[in-house]
């Protein structure tokens, strides 16, 4: 979910007085089955949610960095100026991944076979089944100070000392290349308003491929590209007067499009050729942030409001890739529309050529999805004066009252949607190979028995099975977010997501497994859910 949707869904929960509601929560029973052989298991992290050291060996402020040293911003004055400290800390995060996959299990099978008088003792070892992988972000000041330029060695030092780190754990890096923290020098230029950001994109990506690449199999381009803008305005609302206030809410489409630029020196739609001539290993350009709606009633427009609403996050960025290599037509209807009647002499969701819809199309070898919850949608035509991605879409959406909360008021547990979300991008997109980049829970406690997380991993995550295994839906890896406690952007340190705790008042910031975690990896050693397994065995009934 977008930041502004996200708060914007929030203030309309609270301002609803005529809810619509889906009816009473009800627990599904579990699927007890195994995920199919060679799934992904991961957790993740970003860089400036983790890393700290905002300002040393050499590394170049971010806007993030910037946004958070101006008082009032963000909750409790919180930065990420020193968050998990990760820069120094980062074996501290490799071992607790390590722990992730602790006494790996080995299936050893004895089978007697008689033959004839003779008896033979056959020994099979299945080997080791074990969280396989890693994903953490490269943070661009941190390797390119002033995002252009110069390179930062003792940056690139760090991502390479990580990557070593991992390696001598068995644990794959995937690596996402931007997730939210753009050099404060480039945000200066406009940021991604300026077209030239497609060659800066370019710069930086070539830096990382040519420095990291031959260690990664998994490269992930941008994180939540439907971020982009709002984190713009945020930044620049904190500053006024801002050259970018109007920008935002008039021209959010096209600040992604430098994403799908295939000028002369493109950058995201040849990420993954890029990517492969390193390393010949899977890409996926960008990592879809996306909820699932569900229509608030039985109304046709109400249905056809959901659907917008998926279309308008989630086709925006997979429908060019995945499906007919142009945006939406409902987006385009839709914006085409309302711009002729706000006086524009054109769309303004930007057109693709037919010379981009080839090169943007299948640009991709997997659909990365981060998911956290559902909303009720219902159809309610906009202001047509209010010029925004929300208002085009004639819609509001809420959260059914019955549905359990976290410590993050956009984020409601809703296990279920996840699977109707796995089926819908199935048939919409063309079957494409999925792999959740981020799933996962908050709290505002922190504690370690944290039973609220172990409930939704386990619906979640059995929903993704139920999705494979009943479903025939080609999901290939699963990501929790987040490793481990963390900077959670405009809500400091209020929201934890982590499996770990972090111990913020100490100097050491030791991370300390939470219930879920270790419940997690049961699920990684089991790859799947087993009826033995306690967390796992107690009836519900439909
Ligand atoms: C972002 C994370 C964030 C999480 C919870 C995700 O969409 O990628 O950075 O911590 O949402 O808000």
């Amino acid at each position: 979910m977008n930041v502004s949707t996200k708060w914007i869904s929030w203030l309309l929960m609270m301002s609803l007085s005529n809810r619509v509601t889906l009816g009473i929560y009800v627990d599904e029973p579990l699927l007890y089955d195994t995920f199919p052989p060679g799934f992904v298991w991961s957790s993740a992290t970003s860089a400036h949610q983790i890393e700290g050291a905002w300002n040393v060996d050499g590394k170049g402020p971010s806007i993030w960095d910037t946004y958070t040293s101006q008082p009032g911003i963000v909750a409790e004055g919180a930065t990420g100026q020193t968050a998990c400290n990760s820069y120094y800390f980062y074996q501290k995060d490799v071992d607790a991944l390590k722990s992730l996959n602790a006494e790996p299990l080995v299936v050893v099978a004895f089978v007697v076979v008689l033959i004839y008088d003779d008896v033979s003792l056959v020994v099979y070892c299945a080997g080791t089944i074990q969280v396989s992988h890693y994903r953490f972000s490269i943070s661009w000041p941190r390797v390119l100070p002033n995002g252009i330029g110069q390179v930062n060695q003792p940056g690139v030092d760090y991502y390479k000392n990580l990557i070593a780190a991992l390696k001598v754990a068995n644990i794959q890096p995937m690596v996402t290349l931007y997730h939210w923290d753009l050099p404060q020098a480039l945000e200066d230029m406009g940021g991604w308003l300026n077209a030239s950001v497609a060659d800066w994109f370019e710069e930086y990506a070539r830096l990382c491929f040519t420095q990291f690449g031959d260690d990664v199999r998994y490269g992930l381009g941008v994180s939540a590209p439907d971020f982009l803008s709002p984190f713009n305005i945020v930044v620049a609302a904190a500053a006024p007067p801002s050259p970018y206030s109007q920008i935002w809410t008039w021209n959010v489409y096209l600040s992604s499009w430098p994403q799908f630029d295939p000028s002369p020196r493109q950058s995201l739609p040849t990420l993954r050729i890029n990517f492969q001539t390193y390393s010949t290993r899977k890409s996926w350009n960008r990592l879809l942030n996306i909820n699932w709606f569900f229509p608030g009633s039985d109304q046709i427009a109400d249905a056809d409001a959901a659907e917008r609403a998926l279309q308008f996050m989630g086709g925006w960025f997979a429908n060019p890739i995945f499906g007919s290599g142009d945006y939406p037509s409902i987006m385009k209807l839709k914006i085409g529309e309302k711009s002729a009647q706000q006086g524009f002499n054109q769309s303004r969701l930007p057109e693709f050529t037919a010379e981009q819809k080839l090169l943007v199309k299948s640009s991709a070898d997997f659909l990365g999805i981060n998911h956290y919850t559902s909303l009720l949608t219902v159809n309610r035509p906009s202001d047509i004066n209010d010029i925004s991605y929300e208002s085009d879409q004639d819609l509001y959406s809420y959260y059914d009252p019955s549905w359990y909360g976290s410590g993050s008021p956009w984020l409601k547990i809703t296990p279920f949607g996840l699977r109707n979300l796995l089926v819908w991008l199935r048939d919409k997109f063309n079957d494409p190979e999925m792999i959740i980049t981020e799933n996962g829970c908050s709290d505002t406690a922190g504690n370690l028995d944290d039973m609220l997380r172990i409930y939704y991993y386990k619906h979640y995550i059995n929903n993704v099975l139920k999705a494979i295994k009943i479903d025939g839906v080609n999901v290939t890896g699963y990501t929790a977010w987040a490793l481990m406690d963390n900077f959670e952007w405009r809500a400091g340190y209020n929201e934890k997501f982590g499996l770990f705790n972090v111990d913020f008042s100490s100097p050491d910031l030791p991370r300390t497994a939470k219930a879920s975690a270790r419940y997690l990896a049961q699920i990684i050693r089991d790859n799947g859910f087993r009826t033995n397994q306690p967390c796992n065995n107690y009836p519900i009934s439909k």
